[in-house]
């Protein structure tokens, strides 16, 4: 397929309108003005409920909706029912993932059951397709547990994703601060080690992960689409419907995710999709969908293009060990649309977005030669 004066999202940024030819079996020649050509992002942390929990989404629905949303490689965490604590499970649900139209790679646990006592066998899960280890949606190890546990995971040369929180200090910034300064601590200890922070969420965090990589500590960082975009003002309005761990923050911790991502502190973007049922948000679960949203929310944003770039296609994948692999996204960056769950691919129509206007959208996702989905756009 030929293209005819896109833009194309690069280390650079956008280029000038260009003509550029795109690997795609019978999709036809076009003229893109206004378009933009990116490789497809990669999220580094969705919940794809499979198994244990396929009402509120699938491998399959969960890849489908993540095309839909621009990202041609997710990863999926270990939270499922049973936890993927085993190399058997790990490897039936990278075979079932070669299926799908976009890539999809896991995360296995870090300690069986995801109790924070005894470790997972890193090795062996490296070797059934694991990309990283996490114990993603709780957080219960001690310090010599994690201090271990990096070990393993260095020996294994995978790196270890932590969902920053000490359970017994509950959800406020200061639990988020204390585990990440453990964490931090314990990476320093353990040569080799490389320690990810997930969903960063408040300024203090900022501060301590910027201080590290100033030392050299092996440390990555992502931010959400939400946490950049909302606050703690956003969820009074929002019900239910703002329930998510970590909780939106002040308008000041919001301000440091911003600077720390334009400044490279906070290395990725990262949706920690949680789609869930109506019945389990109006209980009080914790989660947003987060696929269909993320770009024209990200977009929304205001960052330099070399800075999109960075955390959107380039690092996320560094931290994970990939590199591209001819998959593109095309995107209209002027298309307005209001949001409305209903009509996502998601089963997870749980959304703080629902009934705002955003800018953005994805008209084309390409994986390995294939149209993995093609929306027609209405042009005013
Ligand atoms: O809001 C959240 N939802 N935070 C987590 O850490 C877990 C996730 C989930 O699995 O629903």
């Amino acid at each position: 397929m030929q293209l005819q004066n896109v833009r194309v999202l690069g280390p650079a940024g956008l280029s000038p309108p260009t003509s550029v030819a795109i690997n795609a079996a019978g999709a036809a020649d076009r003229d893109a003005s206004g378009l933009i050509l990116s490789p497809g992002w990669l999220d580094l942390h969705a919940h794809l409920r499979d198994p244990g929990f396929l009402h509120k989404e699938t491998l399959q629905t969960g890849a489908t909706s993540a095309a839909f949303g621009g990202f041609t490689h997710i990863v999926a965490m270990a939270n499922t029912d049973p936890v993927i604590d085993r190399p058997e499970l790990l490897r039936e649900l990278v075979a079932r993932a070669a299926a799908l139209p976009i890539g999809v790679s896991f995360v296995a646990a870090v300690t069986m059951g995801l109790e924070g006592r005894s470790l997972t066998d890193a090795a062996a899960l490296r070797r059934a397709g694991a990309v990283a280890l996490s114990d993603d949606g709780r957080h219960l190890m001690d310090q010599a547990t994690l201090r271990r546990a990096l070990t393993a995971a260095a020996e294994a040369g995978l790196p270890v994703l932590i969902h920053a929180q000490i359970e017994r200090l509950g959800k406020g910034p200061e639990s988020e601060a204390a585990a990440v300064t453990q964490a931090l601590e314990a990476v320093e200890s353990v040569p080799g080690a490389r320690l990810h922070i997930q969903h960063v969420s408040t300024h203090a965090a900022v501060e301590l992960i910027r201080t590290a990589k100033r030392h050299r500590l092996l440390v990555t960082a992502e931010a959400t689409p939400h946490h950049l975009a909302l606050t703690a003002q956003d969820v009074t309005a929002l019900g239910p419907h703002g329930a998510v761990n970590p909780p939106l923050r002040s308008v000041d911790d919001r301000d440091a995710l911003r600077l720390a991502l334009a400044e490279g502190v906070i290395d990725a973007i990262a949706t920690d999709h949680a789609p869930h049922d109506v019945g389990a948000k109006a209980a009080g679960a914790n989660g947003f969908h987060g696929f269909e949203t993320a770009l024209p929310v990200v977009m929304g944003l205001g960052l330099d293009e070399r800075v999109l770039y960075r955390a959107c296609v380039e690092r996320p994948r560094e931290i994970i060990g990939q590199s591209i692999d001819d998959e593109w996204i095309l995107i209209d960056p002027a298309a307005e649309w209001i949001v409305d769950g209903s009509s996502f691919k998601s089963r997870g129509k749980n959304t703080p977005f629902a009934g705002r206007r955003l800018r953005g959208r994805i008209v084309m996702t390409l994986c390995h030669g294939q149209v993995v989905m093609e929306r027609v756009m209405q042009h005013a």
